[in-house]
């Protein structure tokens, strides 16, 4: 490592990340997952999110593949599940844990999760060592219960309380905007 990619790693160890699994699924149902924090919103009209992974991982090449991406934000509870899946494991392993369920696009939905994003890969943008992929969301899941997300910063997991309870009501806000 040279000099500038080792400040460049120095320097983003301090944004704070939040951390998501991503999960994919075949048709023939093998799952592949890892950990990651580069996840970001990327437009509301579509729902769409953009989440940068390693063209080496494993997940990268399934994704591609299957075209379908879950992006699970992890609540504290399951840090050791960031642990797992952050390993060079054989994929079916790092889905010994957790209590996974199927989305409507096939790929895996964590149930623990905090929110869970399903959807179909729309673009792949290849830069350097990376691939950007683009996705727009079939289904945006939020649990209806206090939560706890994990993030990352410094080499370190901690995590930042949510409101008590929040819950998204369509259409009570479309009765208050009228
Ligand atoms: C907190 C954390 C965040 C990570 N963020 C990313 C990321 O945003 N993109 C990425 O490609 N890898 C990221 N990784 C590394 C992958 O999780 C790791 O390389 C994993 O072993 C890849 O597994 P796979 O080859 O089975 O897909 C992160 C790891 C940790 C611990």
């Amino acid at each position: 490592m040279d000099l500038a990619q080792a400040e460049f790693k120095q320097a983003m160890q301090r944004l704070a990340g939040g951390v998501c699994i991503i999960t994919t699924a075949a048709a023939d149902g093998r799952r592949n997952g890892l950990t990651v924090t580069a996840v970001c919103s990327l437009s509301a009209e579509p729902p769409m999110l953009l989440v940068s992974l390693n063209k080496a991982s494993n997940t990268y090449n399934a994704v591609v593949a299957n075209r379908n991406i879950a992006v699970n934000i992890l609540s504290e509870q399951d840090h050791s599940l960031a642990e797992t899946f952050s390993r060079k494991i054989p994929p079916e392993e790092k889905f010994l844990t957790g209590d996974w369920t199927k989305g409507v696009t096939g790929a895996p939905i964590l149930r623990s999760s905090v929110a869970a994003f399903d959807c179909e890969l729309d673009w792949v943008i290849e830069v350097a060592t990376h691939g950007l992929l683009l996705s727009k969301i079939r289904k945006s899941i939020s649990a209806d219960r206090p939560w706890q997300s994990l993030l990352y910063s410094g080499g370190n997991y901690c995590a930042v309380s949510g409101p008590a309870r929040q819950k998204y009501d369509t259409d009570a806000r479309l009765r208050a905007s009228v």
